[in-house]
């Protein structure tokens, strides 16, 4: 299974800088890019068309968007389809981020409306589950990842093509605060995130990728990497420079 190096550019980025760092990012490590890894790239969605370009003619350097509305299209202002990320040359797009849930408000209902739809509709979806420090002091790290799992996957097909579906791990304490999680919690959510996958979907949770994110560095990720079930890493501030992402990328 290729692990996947995910960049979220969040709220940031004209198209313009987007081609540059992508185009950077491709120079810096298309070449040298192990065979077992992808490299995604999520841009603001004014910037997907030229970071795309920028991506072209590379198979295993992806573009994703950072969310979308579980509806074909109508009356929803400032929303944005499955159908529409697709068109843009999207492969994948996040569900659930930390941000979403916590500044926007979403819901564990609505981030499982958007897996279920986007994965319908032929998007393949990152959904993105993790605990806040005050859930992890009262030792409720595993209960808060079941049912974020459990409501987030809610409504997708048993069947479903497992290398469509990936978990990213995001600790909300450690996102954007430079405080990643140590190995060992690290290793412990994903067991537990591993563990629900295997009950839902039976032996084909094996393929399901798991991602870590959370204050990601070059400096922390040839660890982060190598712990058992992390299959790619997710990563927001190191991943807005192309040299800081493509030491991530390449990290070993
Ligand atoms: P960070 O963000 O790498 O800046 O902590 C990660 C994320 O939000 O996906």
């Amino acid at each position: 299974m290729k692990k996947l190096m995910a960049a979220n550019w969040k709220m940031y980025k004209t198209a313009e800088e987007a081609f540059d760092t992508a185009a950077e990012l491709v120079a810096l490590c298309g070449a040298s890019l192990p065979d077992d890894r992808e490299v995604l790239v999520i841009p603001p969605f004014t910037a997907l068309g030229r970071a795309g370009q920028a991506l072209a003619g590379n198979p295993r350097f992806l573009l994703g968007g950072q969310n979308f509305y579980p509806e074909e299209q109508g009356a929803f202002t400032g929303e944005i389809s499955p159908a529409m990320l697709l068109d843009a040359g999207c492969a994948f797009a996040l569900a659930g981020h930390s941000e979403r849930r916590h500044v926007m408000g979403e819901t564990d209902e609505m981030v499982g409306r958007k897996v279920a739809f986007g994965l319908e509709k032929g998007l393949s979806v990152i959904l993105c589950v993790g605990e806040r420090i005050e859930e992890r002091r009262a030792g409720q790290v595993e209960d808060v990842l079941r049912v974020q799992l459990d409501k987030g996957l809610a409504g997708v097909p048993r069947d479903v093509d497992p290398v469509r579906l990936v978990v990213a791990y995001e600790p909300v304490w450690a996102i954007g605060t430079g405080e990643v999680a140590g190995p060992e919690e690290i290793v412990q959510a994903h067991g537990a995130v591993r563990r629900e996958l295997l009950r839902l979907f039976g032996e084909a949770g094996h393929e399901v990728r798991v991602q870590y994110g959370g204050s990601v560095k070059p400096d922390n990720a040839a660890e982060i990497i190598h712990l058992d079930n992390v299959d790619g890493v997710l990563v927001g501030g190191a991943s807005l420079r192309a040299d800081s992402f493509s030491r991530i990328v390449l990290a070993d």
